[in-house]
């Protein structure tokens, strides 16, 4: 009796520091000490969301990890005897009280232009490089870098560079080969190798059809990638995809449409985006895309532009009862957002932000009453599955713990953990030279 006493005292003194220290910090802000690095951390009193590749109710679970990883997801009534049996036997451990708050799954953002994007009025309209804290931000912990409609002047070999920096910053990431054009640029000389030989490449993106900017590819050209998508997903183990770009031409997705009919390659190397974006003929392809067991990317609507379309496409197919697990978010970050007139002069130039998903996920949310359970699988298990990424999109034993802690109320973010860190913007950002 006297020693259990004794424990909950020395655990009560655990988690009233680190409940204190935690009030009043700003959202991505590890909690103190941070610059320790802890064997074991321990989330204690939160509640669960994205525990199971199905849309379920949220459990209330403490989330062990260590090593970068999700070592348990622990009955409450447990965890105090666990947390002291550490400290028994010497092991830095770190419980952190998340009481009341949501714990949720990283997101995973498919479609970043994280070496920048755009130059569509020119040398001096191309967007800047993505920023860590901006991705930190958004909720990001799994970034898929891609190019855009320059394929010239920004590089495969840049883009690769930078996705390798973001991994070691603590982000998982992988890339797309390509860009929107054809024949397309590749880092090896070939898609096919770039697939099987680049652990980082997916597949090749995005490749524009029926859009202005595009270089039309034939339907014969088509076949010959999606083939190679599929060939080459086969041999290195991935999945294989084409991402597709698609703009507002009246051809929509007519080629995709008579490959799927006319051959026996699998719709699921075919994936779309822009889906949402380019009024109700494409979302209806969308939605017989969908039927037909095809997967699409939304893209999350921009704040500053006052969008609606997204969130306003995913209420209907969720009303239309539509199967939700073959859609996905993104948010074109740092991609350039140019608007064009009838006659193809350019009106307006904007940038996607990454924080655009995580955004559109708390307005489902808090305005249009959907359970946190379902508008997460958006970036979070429907990508995960879809695109083959091990370790992600679950909160659950064995996964990579990509964590975020999230205020129940405004659904802000408290902490972002990825493989197991806190993250943080990196100190040379701020000093102008490099961590040790
Ligand atoms: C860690 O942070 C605390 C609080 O900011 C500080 O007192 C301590 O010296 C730091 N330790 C190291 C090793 O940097
Ligand atoms: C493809 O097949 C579907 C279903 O059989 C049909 O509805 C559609 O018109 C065909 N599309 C093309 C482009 O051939
Ligand atoms: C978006 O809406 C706000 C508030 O209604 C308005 O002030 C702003 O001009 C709008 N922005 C655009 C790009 O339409
Ligand atoms: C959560 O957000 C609400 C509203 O913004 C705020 O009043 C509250 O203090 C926050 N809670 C925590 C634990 O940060």
């Amino acid at each position: 009796m006297n020693i259990l006493c004794l424990v909950a005292i020395i655990l009560l003194g655990y988690f009233g520091q680190d409940f204190i220290s935690n009030v009043g910090s700003s959202s991505t802000q590890a909690p103190f000490p941070f610059n320790e690095s802890y064997a074991i951390i321990v989330l204690t009193g939160g509640l669960v969301f994205g525990h199971s590749e199905y849309v379920t109710k949220p459990i209330r679970k403490d989330v062990v990890i260590s090593n970068g990883k999700i070592l348990s997801l622990m009955d409450p009534s447990r965890t105090l005897a666990f947390i002291k049996s550490m400290q028994t036997s010497q092991l830095s451990i770190l419980p952190i009280s998340v009481q009341e708050q949501y714990i949720i799954p990283g997101l995973i953002d498919v479609h970043v232009h994280a070496i920048g994007g755009g130059g569509e009025q020119g040398p001096y309209s191309r967007t800047p490089e993505s920023r860590l804290s901006e991705l930190i931000q958004g909720g990001l912990t799994t970034v898929v870098g891609l190019l855009g409609t320059d394929g010239v002047s920004r590089s495969l070999s840049a883009l690769l560079q930078k996705m390798k920096g973001l991994e070691r910053e603590g982000l998982s990431t992988w890339m797309w080969t390509g860009s929107y054009r054809i024949p397309i640029v590749t880092l090896t000389s070939s898609f096919e190798q770039d697939l099987i030989l680049i652990d980082k490449v997916l597949g090749a993106g995005e490749l524009a059809l029926s859009d202005h900017r595009s270089s039309w590819p034939s339907k014969s050209e088509l076949l010959q990638l999606i083939s190679d998508a599929r060939v080459g997903g086969m041999l290195s183990g991935k999945l294989g995809v084409i991402h597709f770009h698609l703009g507002s031409g009246a051809s929509k997705i007519d080629l995709l449409w008579q490959i799927l009919n006319e051959t026996t390659i699998p719709i699921q190397h075919m994936y779309l985006t822009h889906m949402s974006s380019r009024g109700d003929a494409l979302i209806e392809e969308a939605k017989k895309w969908i039927r037909a067991g095809g997967m699409c990317d939304f893209t999350a609507d921009s704040d500053v532009l006052n969008e609606t379309e997204t969130v306003e496409t995913l209420n209907k197919f969720r009303t239309e009862k539509l199967p939700l697990k073959q859609i996905t978010l993104s948010s074109d970050a740092y991609g350039s957002f140019p608007e064009f007139d009838s006659t193809g002069r350019l009106v307006s130039y904007g940038m996607g932000l990454p924080d655009s998903g995580f955004k559109t996920i708390q307005k489902l949310v808090l305005k249009y009453s959907w359970q946190l359970e379902e508008a997460i699988q958006f970036q979070t298990i429907n990508p995960a599955i879809y695109l083959k990424l091990p370790g992600k999109g679950l909160v659950a034993k064995d996964y990579d713990a990509d964590i975020l802690v999230l205020n129940k109320t405004d659904l802000s973010i408290r902490y972002a953990l990825s493989k197991g860190q806190f993250l943080k913007t990196p100190t040379w950002v701020k000093h102008g030279m490099f961590e040790k």
